[in-house]
């Protein structure tokens, strides 16, 4: 089955030069990868238009890191998915624990976003793993379980998961290899509880957290993840082809 693997470049590269020479850098690592894989890259907002134009023709996708609940209006500071996807992006981050801390996103609001991006074929990558309070395994089926109740077994089939556990985040520690296998097979089991196990095992389900390209198989083969969100590595073009090159 085909994994899908996502760089989120979250708020970096500050500059334009910054922008220029990660592309520049980028475009020379993928100029000779040929994958079966999905490869995606999600940058900062404003340079979305930028990476489309420049990346396309290696054949990678691009998303965004979030976008907002309606399609226009008065939302002063906010981006709309119709944007996003006028740009060419096919994906959206949504949910991130980044977001769900600074900018106290509920999972209300990213079931909304989620509505939203649907509405205009955007596919949403779904972010559960945030705990602010109680335990993991309770917030994520609150996570999960607005999602499965709000929308249709067609919907859901449309919606990318992505189980990233809050200590893993950043820190260079993944939990072991069987104790995410357990946690995509609880997220399944959630999915399955209102859509069927059809349906749970369709969906793709993704691990993000200090993913790199030592531990990238492992992820994929051991803890049957469908693919990776990466944030650090994905930062240096070079450790993320080399994590592309792994699944191969
Ligand atoms: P990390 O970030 O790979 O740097 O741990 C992952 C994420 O936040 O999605």
């Amino acid at each position: 089955m085909q994994k899908l693997i996502v760089g989120n470049l979250k708020m970096n590269m500050e500059n334009v030069s910054q922008r220029d020479s990660y592309c520049k850098d980028f475009l020379e690592e993928f100029r000779d990868i040929k994958t079966n894989n999905h490869v995606a890259v999600c940058p900062p907002i404003v340079y979305l238009e930028y990476f489309y134009k420049t990346l396309h023709k290696t054949g990678v996708s691009i998303g965004a890191q979030d976008c907002f609940w309606e399609l226009y209006g008065s939302y002063t500071g906010n981006t709309s998915p119709k944007t996003i996807k006028s740009i060419g992006a096919e994906f959206v981050i949504l949910g991130h624990s980044e977001r769900r801390t600074y900018n106290h996103e509920t999972n209300e609001d990213v079931a909304r976003k989620v509505l939203m991006a649907l509405r205009i074929d955007l596919m949403p990558i779904v972010c559960v793993g945030f705990v602010s309070s109680g335990n993991e395994m309770d917030s994520i089926k609150e996570q999960v379980e607005i999602i499965t109740k709000n929308f249709s077994e067609k919907e859901i089939e449309n919606i990318i998961f992505a189980y990233e556990p809050m200590s893993a985040i950043g820190s260079g520690k993944t939990p072991s290899t069987d104790e995410i296998h357990t946690m995509i097979m609880y997220i399944r089991s959630i999915i399955s509880a209102t859509h069927g196990k059809e349906c749970a095992e369709s969906i793709g389900i993704l691990y993000g957290g200090s993913v790199v390209a030592e531990n990238v198989t492992a992820l994929c083969t051991k803890a049957y993840a469908d693919g990776v969100l990466v944030g650090g590595a994905s930062l240096s073009p070079r450790k993320f082809a080399q994590i592309v090159r792994m699944l191969n």
